[in-house]
């Protein structure tokens, strides 16, 4: 294995993280033991974040003992990968507002103990602020809602200045009969005044009409 970033592995076609859980699987994802290390094989099908790496993502925004706001993790495919990278030290409060999705989630949290469950809308920050009062070291969004980029702002609130976020853009929510590029252009822009935007990668083919904004604090 080589190592892309600290916690990610290439085998020169598919891209691992370390196993947190030696010999669990997640969501049927491939268990591959290489010098002694058990790693997980990581579907940029399957998760935007691991899309974005596929794709030339130049920073890995998820380090070791990270405190992450994950908005919008869903039943946890992406979230497992990233309890890999932030190991037993780190933690990752999810936030989602599917019921059963979370009960998924809340199971997942039985093995994985730095996943933190939060059942909310990720609009209502008042519902979860009270765990967050020293900041986190990572926010990343992936929730597909018309208002995405507001969503996004509201909850940079959390993160602390100097820190990175991702905010997965899913352009086919926001409007129907604008063009991409041009609601690119007007999200990013609407981030401007609270982040310096780092990178935009495009998810194509991995995901339709998503890109993968990377932005820092000012
Ligand atoms: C595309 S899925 C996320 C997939 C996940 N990030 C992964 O890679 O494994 C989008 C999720 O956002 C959640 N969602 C949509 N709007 C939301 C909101 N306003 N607050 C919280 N979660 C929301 C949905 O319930 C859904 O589970």
């Amino acid at each position: 294995m080589d190592k892309k970033f600290e916690g990610i592995y290439s085998n020169g076609k598919k891209l691992f993280t370390q196993n947190l859980v030696c010999g669990a699987k997640v969501y049927g994802e491939k268990l591959v033991v290489d010098a002694g290390t058990e790693y997980r094989e990581w579907n940029p099908f399957k998760s935007k974040y691991c899309a974005a790496i596929a794709n030339g993502l130049k920073t890995n925004i998820f380090g070791k003992d990270s405190v992450v706001l994950y908005l919008g993790s869903a039943e946890g495919t992406t979230v497992s990968h990233v309890s890999d990278l932030v190991g037993s030290k780190g933690v990752i409060f999810c936030v989602d507002l599917s019921e059963i999705a979370m009960q998924k989630l809340n199971a997942l949290a039985k093995i994985r103990e730095n996943i933190f469950p939060i059942l909310s809308d990720a609009q209502k920050i008042d519902n979860y602020s009270e765990y967050l009062d020293e900041g986190v070291d990572v926010l990343f969004q992936d929730v597909s809602q018309r208002n995405q980029t507001e969503i996004f702002l509201k909850n940079a609130v959390f993160l602390k200045k100097g820190s990175f976020g991702a905010l997965s853009l899913k352009t086919k929510s926001i409007s129907q009969s604008k063009g991409k590029k041009q609601i690119l252009e007007e999200e990013t822009a609407k981030l401007e005044d609270v982040f310096t935007i780092e990178q935009i990668v495009n998810l194509e083919p991995f995901e339709k009409e998503h890109y993968l904004i990377l932005v820092r604090k000012k």
